[in-house]
This record gives structure tokens, C-alpha cells and sequence, in this order.
């Protein structure tokens, strides 16, 4: 009887520890990141217990050791075809995973094989090397040892699955056409080592360049014509797409498998529909099911939920839209963007920023009004904005109202901040001019970057730091 009553707590309290917490992506596609070990205090301060990479860097996983956060940690998808052969993925797995597994190391629980592998855009270059990039891994963790709690997956864009056009409810729902063999081994495959399915769902995507769509949708709110599946009412596009893999996975035999859903956020910048209005209503809808473990029609109770993204990322590809650039609930210098309750339960607690971020002096560089010649002007925003981020200055963005001095002035000052303020970065064949003045309006804010400490790898190469260390430690000879 007593061991029955230990046993019933140890279950209550495994089950308690599993569908606590939210997740959140955090990428670092950014000409300046702030240091990992603030990243990481962030994390704690905001009470986020998992986080989810798109690596598995260095650096990053130091920051993370003995933090106790879960970790997914990634292979992004150049790297899948090398993880055809066994032996690098067992390589892979020995430097990245086993060598963090240990108490005070870093909490990894999941793998994700891949980036959105499959998307339609791919051009189906990854379709034949997913699947054994998989399973070699998940077999390496396996032999090493490790596979009991630490598990492979795919996170996957939610174009994998679909309804047919003639019976467009979630109840229909089935792989896609073209891949459903493919999808069907992979869910099997899943399902025999105990790891889940990994979807990435965007009701903002279904917004964005669907003018059709209706808006209300999207959120959580409710709408006035509720879709009828079966008499399953829907009320919103992230349980209806949610429910319509549900029916795939049903559809294929495993109607059971767990489904973890890899990112889920909306953008505050870079389109009319991304906004921090828009972000709040959607996360003050979403967080709060979560929270009451509400779930969907078809699968009530807790879904792991990862929010994109942690931060902004300036240098991310704009190739599907601007907004790419601005899906964080934080600045890219780690503020706020909006009061939110993380907790999803009305505790009033809000986002805790980035404590002692270090910025540049406060400097900007600005059009030049004296400036004679100005048949350069385009080719010179177009320089500046290839290499700095000009994406809130389009079309419904936060910058677009500003006038043609001012657009030439956000370009310019954006190329300037990434170069570090370098003054040679802020000439434009005699077009600009470094300003003290702060220029920013109301809605269109002309940022300072950060002050970077340690230049990424990729900004300094090794040989370089090579050659520094040797000249000091001359210097200090002679
Ligand atoms: C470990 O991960 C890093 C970062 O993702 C990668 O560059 C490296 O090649 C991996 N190591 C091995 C041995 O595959
Ligand atoms: C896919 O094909 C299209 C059309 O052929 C091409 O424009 C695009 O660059 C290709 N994308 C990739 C990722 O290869
Ligand atoms: C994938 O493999 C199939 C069968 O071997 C082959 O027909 C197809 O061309 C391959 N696709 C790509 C994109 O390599
Ligand atoms: C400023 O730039 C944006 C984006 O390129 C453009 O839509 C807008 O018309 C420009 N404004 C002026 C006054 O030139
Ligand atoms: C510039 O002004 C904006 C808007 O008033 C403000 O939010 C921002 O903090 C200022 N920047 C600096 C570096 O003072």
C-alpha cells in the first residue's frame, strides 16, 4: 500500500514536471547577438524552461550547461546529407550530445534533424536524406546509450499535411500526396522509439498574402461563422491545423503519437498584419489555452508549445517576406516589444529584459541635407540596405511613413550600426553624415546596435585571434 502511494506520487510528479513550461526557438541569425550567458539569464528570469536551437554551438551549450532548461538542439539542413553515413552521425552525436550528458551538463531532450526539411520551396532537395538522417541519429543516441531521454525529430512546416479541396476540414486530413509514403515511414519510425511528431504553425502565414482569409481567424477570440466538422465547431486556424494533422497521423495508424508543436509566434514588423497590436491579441488568446492545458478538439489536454521566436534577427533571409526579421517577442537587444504575461495566467508578471546590454555610443548616421549630388542616392540606399536591415521601411511596416530624407536616413544609419559605426561606414559618396541627434519618431525607432565583445568566429577567424595572441605575447617579451 505504501509503495503504491510512492509510486502514484512519483507519476503525479513526473507528470507534474512534464507539462509545466513553454518553450521558445532562439536563433542567432544576427549581424550583432547578445552574449549566450545573457540570453540564458533571460531564460531564467522569464521563468522559460526549454528552449529550442537551431545548432548546436559551442557556445551556446556552455552558456546553457547546468542551467537545467531543456534543450533541443539541431542539425540544420545542409548538414543532413552527412548524417547519411553512420559514422559522422555517430560523430556528431558523440561531440554534440554525449559530451554535454553529464550531471551539471546540459538538459538536451530532443534532436531535431533538420529545418523544415520538406517545404515546398526546397524543391525537394532534402526529400531522400531526412528519413535516414533520422534514423541514424536516433540509432547513435541509442547505442550510445542516451536514447531513453533523448529523442530525434523532424520539425516540419505544416504544408506536409493537408485536406482534400472537397472536404476541407480537419476530420479529412492526410499526409501529402507526394510525400504520404515518405511521412508514413517517418511517423512509424517516430513512434517505435517513443520521440514525437514536430510541427511548425503559423496562423499568421495563413493571414499573410491571403486576402481572403478571415481575419478573426487567426486569433483566439472567436469568429461569427465557426467552421463545422462533423459537429466539431472551430473557432480558430491553429486548432483546426493542429487537428488536421491529428487526422493524418490517424489516417496512417498512429492517431496517438505525441505532436509537439516547433514554433508558433507572430511577427511585429515587415508587413500591415505584423504588428505588436496584432502579437498581443495572438499570444493573449494562445497562452492562456496553454496554460489550462486546454488543447483541441481532437486532442485535449497539454501540447508542448515552443513561442518564435526569443529574439529578432536582423540577418535572417527575407526570401519568404520582411516580417522574417521581427518574429521576436524580444528586441534584438533583449527588451520587451509588448507587456505580456508569459504564464498564461493572468499573474501580471511581464517580460523581464536583458539586464547591462552594452550599446555603441549614441551616434547616427544620418542623409546629409547639403549634400549637392543626388544622383547616387538609390544606389546608395540600395548598399546600404543590402547589408544593413531596411525591412521596416515597406509597406505597412513601423518606417514607411517616414519622407524621402528620412527613408535615406534609416538606410544609411542601419548599414553604419552593423559596421559598428566605423565612420568610413557613413560617407555614400558624400551623402551622409554622423549625428548625435536621435531622430527615431514615435513608431519608427533608429536603433544603436550593441557593443559586441568578442567578434563572432565569423567576423574573425581563427587564425586571426592566432596572429593577435601571438603579437601581444611579443609585445609583452619585448
Ligand atoms: C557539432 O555541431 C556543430 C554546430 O552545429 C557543428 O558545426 C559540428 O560540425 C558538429 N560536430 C560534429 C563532429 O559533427
Ligand atoms: C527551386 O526552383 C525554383 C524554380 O526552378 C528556383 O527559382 C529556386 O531557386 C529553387 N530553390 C532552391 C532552394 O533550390
Ligand atoms: C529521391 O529518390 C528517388 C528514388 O530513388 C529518385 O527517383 C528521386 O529522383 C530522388 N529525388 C531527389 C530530389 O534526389
Ligand atoms: C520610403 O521607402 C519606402 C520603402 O522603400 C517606400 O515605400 C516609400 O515610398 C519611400 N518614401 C518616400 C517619401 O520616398
Ligand atoms: C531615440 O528616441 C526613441 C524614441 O523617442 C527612443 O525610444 C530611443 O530610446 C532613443 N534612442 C537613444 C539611443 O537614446
Amino acid at each position: 500500500m505504501e509503495k503504491m502511494w510512492f509510486l502514484r506520487w512519483v507519476m503525479v510528479f513526473i507528470g507534474f514536471v512534464s507539462v509545466t513550461g513553454l518553450g521558445v526557438n532562439w536563433g542567432t541569425q544576427s549581424t550583432h547577438n547578445l552574449p549566450p550567458e545573457k540570453v540564458v539569464q533571460m531564460l531564467k528570469d522569464n521563468g522559460i524552461q526549454k528552449v529550442k536551437l537551431f545548432d548546436a554551438d559551442e557556445t551556446t551549450m556552455s552558456a546553457l550547461a547546468g542551467s537545467g532548461i531543456e534543450v533541443m538542439v539541431a542539425i540544420p539542413n545542409n548538414g543532413l546529407a552527412d548524417m547519411n553515413s553512420y559514422d559522422r552521425a555517430q560523430e556528431w552525436v558523440k561531440k554534440n550530445i554525449t559530451r554535454y550528458h553529464f550531471n551539471g551538463g546540459v538538459n538536451i531532450k530532443y534532436v531535431a534533424v533538420g529545418n523544415e526539411p520538406f517545404l515546398k520551396s526546397y524543391n525537394n532537395s532534402f526529400l531522400n536524406i531526412t528519413l535516414p538522417a533520422l534514423q541514424n541519429i536516433q540509432n547513435a543516441l541509442n547505442e550510445a546509450g542516451v536514447g531513453d531521454s533523448i529523442k530525434a525529430t523532424v520539425p516540419l512546416n505544416a504544408d506536409v499535411y493537408q485536406s482534400p479541396d472537397e472536404k476541407p476540414f480537419p476530420s479529412a486530413g492526410i499526409f501529402r500526396p507526394d510525400i504520404s509514403a515518405l511521412m508514413t515511414q517517418m511517423v512509424q519510425f517516430l513512434s517505435k522509439n517513443g520521440a514525437p511528431f514536430t510541427v511548425n504553425i503559423y496562423p499568421f502565414l495563413s493571414l499573410y498574402g491571403n486576402d481572403n482569409f478571415p481575419f478573426n481567424y487567426a486569433f483566439f477570440d472567436g469568429v461569427d461563422t465557426p467552421i463545422n466538422d462533423n459537429g466539431i465547431s472551430y473557432t480558430n486556424v491553429f486548432d483546426a491545423n493542429f487537428d488536421t494533422l491529428v487526422s493524418a497521423l490517424k489516417a496512417v495508424g498512429y492517431g496517438d503519437l505525441p505532436v509537439l508543436v516547433g514554433e508558433v509566434g507572430w511577427p511585429t514588423d515587415g508587413d500591415k498584419n505584423a504588428n505588436a497590436g496584432n502579437a498581443l491579441r495572438f499570444y493573449n488568446g494562445l497562452l492562456p489555452r496553454l496554460a489550462a492545458n486546454k488543447g483541441t478538439p481532437r486532442r485535449p489536454g497539454f501540447i508542448e508549445v515552443y513561442l518564435f521566436a526569443l529574439i529578432d534577427e536582423d540577418a535572417k533571409s527575407i526570401a519568404p517576406g520582411s516580417f522574417e526579421r521581427h518574429w521576436g517577442i524580444f528586441t534584438f537587444d533583449g527588451q520587451p516589444k509588448f507587456p505580456m504575461d508569459l504564464s498564461g495566467k493572468g499573474q501580471g508578471k511581464l517580460l523581464i529584459g536583458a539586464q547591462n546590454v552594452k550599446y555603441l555610443a549614441p551616434k547616427w548616421c544620418v542623409f546629409n541635407p547639403d549634400a549637392k549630388d543626388l544622383s547616387k542616392l538609390a544606389d546608395n540606399i540600395n548598399y546600404a540596405c543590402t547589408f544593413g536591415d531596411c525591412t521596416t521601411l515597406g509597406y505597412g511596416s513601423s518606417c514607411n511613413k517616414l519622407d524621402a530624407n528620412g527613408n535615406a536616413s534609416y538606410a544609411f544609419n542601419m548599414y553604419f550600426q552593423v559596421q559598428n559605426q566605423n565612420p568610413s561606414a557613413c560617407n555614400f559618396q558624400g551623402l551622409a553624415k554622423i549625428s548625435e541627434q536621435n531622430i527615431s519618431t514615435p513608431t519608427c525607432n533608429f536603433p544603436i546596435q550593441m557593443v559586441v565583445a568578442s567578434l563572432s568566429s565569423s567576423l574573425m577567424p581563427s587564425f586571426v585571434v592566432f596572429f593577435l595572441l601571438i603579437t601581444l605575447s611579443m609585445i609583452m617579451v619585448f
